[in-house]
């Protein structure tokens, strides 16, 4: 029986269903209705409306900056296109780290203002007790381990994590402990393959890659990098699907020539 809810969008339930049936997951990011109604109907699982908007929308170095006010305005934009596809919003920098209860009233105006299905949040058993409460109150939690770009200055940069025995435990032990708090799936950026495979094989919930290789048990990839539109920071995992930031720059310079020469508008594209 599908548990698809009323208005037809995938439900984590079936997201956590695809795994048992070994059936891949795919995700991909969306910031606006157009894009979101693009992904919808090409039936991609799940749209993360991830704070990664705060790079490649809004322009800023790293994603420290978004705000809830940033994530609500652009959820409710893709929650409005979406009638297929699971919709997760991302919890941005300080909107869940401070106290369990601002977290929970943050994740709460996901569901409550912009309809969305589901949170998702960086971070292991620091926030075990954060991810309990959230799921408790009937919010779905993604979690979200390896390369965590909210703890970029902690990090020194975007590196691939989990490389030595210790921090490869400790990435293992954090996957098990979201598990237990009741995350319905988990993202796992930059992490060795191995490593990746072992944390999918342990887990009853899907965990969802960006690279992280081909045995997670879906792929994310952030909209803009796979379609060639960003291109300050073009890491090994992503693969261009597209290359529209030279199809676009084609069609404006056609544009301005026409405009320029009088070719356009012709009498194809005017009033009689
Ligand atoms: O913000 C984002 O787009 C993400 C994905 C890369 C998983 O967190």
């Amino acid at each position: 029986m599908s548990t698809q809810n009323k208005n037809g969008r995938k439900t984590t339930a079936d997201i956590k269903k695809m795994k048992m049936q070994k059936e891949k997951i795919t995700m991909l990011t969306a910031y606006d209705y157009g894009i979101s109604s693009i992904l919808d109907e090409c039936d991609v699982d799940i749209i993360l409306v991830g704070d990664s908007l705060g790079m490649v929308v809004l322009g800023y170095d790293t994603t420290l900056p978004v705000t809830m006010e940033d994530m609500l305005h652009h959820t409710k934009a893709v929650s409005r296109a979406a009638h297929n596809t699971l919709i997760i919003a991302d919890m941005p920098f300080l909107s869940y780290q401070v106290s369990v209860q601002t977290a929970l009233a943050n994740a709460g105006r996901f569901l409550q203002e912009a309809d969305a299905q589901a949170v998702k949040l960086e971070g292991g058993r620091e926030y075990a007790e954060t991810v309990q409460k959230i799921v408790l109150t009937g919010i779905p939690v993604m979690a979200h381990l390896g390369l965590t770009p909210q703890s970029i200055h902690q990090l020194g940069g975007y590196k691939v994590q989990g490389k030595n025995e210790d921090a490869a435990r400790k990435i293992i032990e954090d996957a098990k402990i979201m598990e237990e708090a009741g995350a319905f799936s988990l993202v796992l950026e930059c992490v060795p393959e191995k490593l990746a495979h072992e944390i999918t094989n342990s887990l009853a919930i899907p965990t969802i890659g960006i690279g992280a290789g081909v045995h997670c048990d879906g792929q994310v990839l952030v909209i803009n990098d796979m379609l060639g539109m960003y291109d300050k920071l073009t890491p090994k995992h992503v693969k261009k699907y597209a290359n529209l930031n030279s199809d676009i720059k084609k069609a404006v310079n056609t544009y301005i020539t026409e405009v320029k020469n009088g070719s356009f508008p012709d009498s194809n594209h005017s009033f009689k």
